[in-house]
Formats: structure tokens, C-alpha cells, sequence
């Protein structure tokens, strides 16, 4: 891997821990809450490829509600508008883990950061400016600004645009498999953060490194 100017950091599951989401959904579906969490997140990811393909988008935001509704929908649950508001005001409070803000720390010496994010700018702003991160990135960049989705090439193109460098000076790093790929295939260097022991795409665009832990980055670039 050659030593990048820019890092690329994914949102969710990367930076920002969304358990704390099923806690809430739990203080209204008691034991169900586990089923419709991972349903949620599923199809929260399958209606934003779908929108980019069929070239009808709507804000993440937007999405995500229509993700909900669905997985409360095939579980028999009824969801109000009170009960949707008061989930949906989790994400803006979501904790990063803890191995974000030591890391950046450390990051922020030698290399330029951003968020790169199928969130909205508001949801990537609550959440970052929740946590005090928002003053260690240069950029905080939402696919809004392109109105399609991750993981449509021109996403993983914002970042050399936005830094004035070569795609080949961008690492991109996120614990989603499936964005691995995508920003792979578009030709930036890649980190999957393997938070959760999960096993990567096989579709034939690899990784250039894997980490367990964010604390490994720092090390690892500066060889
Ligand atoms: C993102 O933040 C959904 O984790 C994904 O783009």
C-alpha cells in the first residue's frame, strides 16, 4: 500500500456504533427488536442501491424511515410517527467507538480527513458535532451532493475532487464489506476495518489491507 495524503472514512458501523439504535427499537418491540434492527439495516442498504439504479433519490434520511416501516411491516408491528421520530433522533446521537478519537488524534498529523457518507449532511453533522469529531476532518462529504448512493463511482471520485489529488492518494476505509468493494473497484486504495470478524466480498475487488481495530491504522501507513 503506498502512504495516501487523504483518508476516507465510511460513517456507520465505522466511526459512529449503531447498536445503540436497537436499544431504542427494543424500548418499543421488547424482543422483537433484534429481528427488525437487522432487517432495518438491510434494507435500508437495498433501498439506497435500488434508488441509484432506478435513478430516483431521496435523502438517507428518507430512506431509512422507508427501510423501517418496512421491517416493522414484515415483523406485524405497528410503528406511529412519535415512535419513528423518536428512533430516527438516535442516529444524531450516535457514540463513535472507542478507538475513533484516539486515532484520529494521531491521524490528523500526517494526513488529511474526511467522512464520506450516503448520510445526510444534517445526520453527518448532529452525529459528528455529538461527538466532537467534526473538527479533525477537512471535509465531511455526503452523497447528497451527488444525489445517488455508494456504491456508485462518482461517490468514491469526491474525495480527490474535494482535495485537489489523485485517486491513488485517497485510502478509504469502512467495516462495510460491500463499500469495500465499490471504492475498490473505482480504484482507491482500500482498509476494511473487520470490526466484526465478518468475511470479505468475493466478487474479485480486494482490499489492500485489513485491520481489526482503527488503532492499527496509524502504524500501518507509516511503514
Ligand atoms: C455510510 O455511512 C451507510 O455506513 C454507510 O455511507
Amino acid at each position: 500500500m503506498n502512504k495516501p495524503k487523504v483518508l476516507a472514512f465510511d460513517a456507520y458501523g465505522t466511526l459512529f456504533d449503531i447498536f445503540s439504535i436497537g436499544e431504542q427499537l427494543r424500548s418499543i418491540f421488547g424482543d422483537k427488536a433484534n429481528e427488525i434492527n437487522q432487517l432495518w439495516r438491510k434494507k435500508q442498504l437495498e433501498y439506497t442501491w435500488l434508488r441509484a439504479l432506478m435513478g430516483k433519490y431521496k435523502p438517507f434520511y428518507r430512506v431509512t424511515v422507508e427501510a423501517l416501516t418496512y421491517a416493522c411491516d414484515f415483523h406485524g408491528e405497528k410503528i406511529n410517527e412519535e415512535q419513528i421520530k423518536s428512533v430516527m433522533e438516535v442516529y444524531s446521537e450516535l457514540k463513535v467507538y472507542p478507538d475513533v478519537i484516539p486515532s484520529l488524534d494521531v491521524l490528523k498529523k500526517d494526513f488529511q480527513l474526511c467522512i464520506l457518507s450516503n448520510a445526510d449532511p444534517e445526520m453527518l453533522e448532529s452525529a459528528s458535532k455529538y461527538n466532537q469529531i467534526d473538527r479533525y476532518f477537512q471535509q465531511i462529504i455526503s452523497v447528497d451532493i451527488l444525489k445517488t448512493y455508494k456504491p456508485s463511482p462518482g461517490v468514491y471520485q469526491l474525495p480527490e475532487k474535494l482535495f485537489n489529488v489523485n485517486k491513488e492518494e485517497v485510502a478509504f476505509i469502512s467495516t462495510n464489506t460491500w463499500d469495500i468493494s465499490g471504492a475498490s473497484a473505482y480504484g482507491l486504495q482500500t482498509i476494511w476495518l473487520n470490526r466484526f470478524n465478518g468475511n470479505p466480498e468475493t466478487m474479485g475487488y480486494e482490499f489492500n489491507v485489513s485491520i481489526s481495530c482503527l488503532s492499527k491504522l496509524e502504524p500501518l501507513l507509516e511503514r
